[in-house]
């Protein structure tokens, strides 16, 4: 079966594509692939301009008045002119694309990750909260934390051994190469540029996790000298040694990861004058993954998902588990004390779904009882706990200067913990089994529930950000699917027009369903407007030419001013992924979209007065519930007929 064979990635050739702001190319990862799974995957296309820029005021339309959109109009055309700026910007596009393997990646790593300067914390890294769990001692604590190291550690084998099956989209294999980046890697912070570096893709890969407790950092090794994992029962053996050395908090040196980018290259590069610290932050950069034991949530909300979720993403700051994270480190698994338990990562390496395929295989791994913990604790005799050497405490000397660095970083942060707040929860009304009953995309049906609780609120449509995957392409990442359409403005508008007929309501749904539907067919096919308008300006930019007008236009700002940012993030279990708004007037809204329920996280920013995430909700169920009884009220009407 097509699901059982290696990976048809050559992981090798993307490190040849690749500049030098990665590092840690040493890798010789060389993907064996069976013959049939050995056609290479096609190269992302750059679309024709004409295209793009047809598509591109398409979208416009909706977000400008009639006298802005001419403006628009008359600039698109001058660029797209034989004599304007565009075809030349377009042969240049066209010629990176032939020399590469894929035009984007490197750009896409740099603009989107590794060149912004914001703060990694709520605007960058999301949260993954896992099914809740229920804590009652300590131990409970140590043996989920146990489980869960051993489940990860599972899947890394499954990742090395290229046994990961293959995922597809319809009848096209999708580019596995992000599975291999978020195991072992680490972003470096720059002064002005950070970089990314894989250090599990080295050819003597680092075997040791790190576990943080109370802001300490200890290193464990997860391999006996045999190479064998070590079991569920020796690692709580070991976290159980890291609590006892670990009473009280110490200086939390990991807050310094929640800083803006280029304060925290400045610091790093103070912190590293030091040899101990030098060798403490390269142990952690170069750890697996970094699992940290938190206490008890801070000031909770009174809604747990909620609280779950803001652990994930920032930690409650300060005062909060902030200072127990690294979080240039790709993969962070947080256990509560209480059963709050999740992940954060740091983005730039990959998407959702290969971090939600790992947690699902935790989830499993720990059902099907597979640690072995319990068969093992039934035991009568207990082999006692032997040959593990004591967990390493990594150690910092912290020097006045950074104490300053670490208190400017608190001041930051807690500035962020407090402007940022979120609403997640379970929606029970239906789930996907329902949409599809109807015949209906259950995304797309779920992107314009999102767009008709903007309308609802704002009275006026909101640029809607959607990611679309590219990974039907070589080395793939994203597109944007810009939600916001004018058929999603009139679905809008006729919904809530008390006089409308029902039969009308659900043309304008079905109709805005299907528009959707099919921009995101254009976008996974790598014809979207945004990837490609980016191109364009990079590819300005490289020229030394100025920036042309198109990208200071109106239309473009608007429509690029994503007040919506969206993503569906498919997990088997009840577990949702949760991130910031992308701009400061905006909302995040993440779906897990399960047959009967739907889990969302959503988010806006407190400074804002005009948005708020529990308004939000609340529209979002409005909005949910309406369409769903339009369909029942059509289709009702349809069989009397
Ligand atoms: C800590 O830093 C100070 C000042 O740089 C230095 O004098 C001292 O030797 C360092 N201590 C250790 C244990 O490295
Ligand atoms: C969400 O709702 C569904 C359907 O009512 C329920 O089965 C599930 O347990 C709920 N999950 C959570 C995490 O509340």
């Amino acid at each position: 079966m097509a699901l059982t064979a290696s990976l048809l990635l050559r992981q090798g050739l993307l490190y040849s594509a690749r500049s030098n702001f990665i590092k840690a190319s040493t890798a010789t990862m060389v993907m064996q692939s069976r013959s049939r799974h050995s056609d290479p995957l096609p190269h992302l296309p750059v679309p024709a301009l004409e295209d793009t820029l047809n598509k591109y005021l398409r979208t416009v339309k909706p977000l400008v008045t009639d006298d802005e959109f001419r403006v628009t109009e008359e600039i698109v055309n001058k660029f797209k002119a034989p004599e304007g700026i565009g075809p030349k910007l377009q042969v240049r596009l066209e010629q990176r694309a032939k020399a590469r393997e894929n035009w984007l990646y490197d750009w896409w790593m740099r603009s989107a990750y590794l060149d912004y300067r914001w703060p990694v914390v709520v605007w960058s890294s999301p949260g993954l909260v896992f099914p809740l769990q229920e804590f009652k001692t300590l131990d409970d604590q140590l043996s989920f934390a146990a489980k869960m190291i051993v489940g990860a550690l599972d899947y890394k084998r499954m990742v090395d051994e290229k046994i990961v099956p293959v995922e597809y989209m319809g009848k096209d294999k999708l580019d596995m190469s992000q599975y291999f980046n978020i195991l072992g890697t680490c972003r470096i912070p720059g002064v002005t540029r950070d970089s990314i570096s894989f250090f599990g893709q080295e050819a003597d890969p680092p075997k040791h996790i790190v576990v943080a407790h109370n802001n300490h950092f200890f290193k464990i090794n997860v391999y006996d000298k045999n190479g064998n994992t070590l079991s569920a029962r020796q690692l709580v053996h070991l976290l159980r040694n890291v609590v006892e050395r670990s009473t009280h908090p110490t200086n939390p040196v990991g807050l310094l990861t929640t800083q803006n980018r280029n304060v925290w290259g400045k610091a790093y590069k103070k912190i590293r004058k030091d040899r101990m610290n030098r060798a403490s932050v390269d142990e952690i950069q170069r750890c697996i993954f970094l699992l940290a034991l938190d206490g008890p949530i801070v000031n909770p909300t009174g809604n747990i998902m909620t609280d779950a979720a803001l652990n994930c993403v920032h930690g409650n700051g300060p005062e909060g588990y902030a200072g127990n994270r690294w979080y240039d480190k790709t993969l962070q698994f947080t256990v509560g004390k209480k059963g709050a338990v999740g992940l954060t990562y740091e983005h730039t390496p990959a998407e959702g779904p290969p971090i939600a395929n790992l947690m699902d295989h935790i989830m499993d791994f720990i059902a099907k009882g597979k640690d072995g913990l319990e068969a093992e604790s039934k035991q009568e005799i207990q082999l006692p706990v032997v040959d593990v050497p004591r967990p390493e405490r990594l150690m910092f000397n912290v020097s006045q200067d950074i104490k300053l660095e670490i208190e400017d970083a608190k001041v930051s942060l807690q500035s962020l913990v407090d402007d940022l707040e979120m609403t997640c929860f379970n929606f029970t009304g239906f789930g996907k089994n329902f949409i599809k009953s109807q015949k209906l995309s259950p995304d797309s049906f779920l992107q314009m529930a999102i767009q008709l609780a903007f309308y609802r609120i704002h009275k006026e449509p909101g640029a809607h950000y959607e990611s679309a995957s590219t990974r039907k392409f070589l080395y793939g990442r994203t597109e944007t699917i810009r939600s916001c359409s004018i058929e999603s403005v009139v679905f809008a508008k006729t919904i809530l027009d008390p006089e409308a007929p029902v039969s009308q309501k659900a043309t304008a749904l079905r109709n805005a369903v299907e528009a959707h539907k099919n921009y995101v067919k254009s976008a996974v096919n790598g014809h979207g407007v945004d990837r490609h308008l980016l191109g364009l300006k990079l590819s300005a930019i490289e020229a030394g030419f100025d920036v042309p007008t198109l990208f200071m236009d109106v239309g473009y700002i608007r429509s690029s001013h994503m007040r919506l940012s969206t993503s569906q993030v498919p997990a088997k279990c009840d577990a949702f992924m949760c991130f910031g708004p992308l701009v400061p007037d905006g909302y995040g809204c993440c779906y897990n979209p399960r047959p009967d329920n739907i889990m969302f996280g959503t988010s806006a920013f407190n400074s804002s007065p005009e948005t708020d995430s529990a308004t939000f909700r609340a529209a979002l169920e409005e909005s949910l519930m309406d369409m769903h009884s339009i369909l029942l009220a059509d289709g009702g009407i349809k069989s009397k007929l």
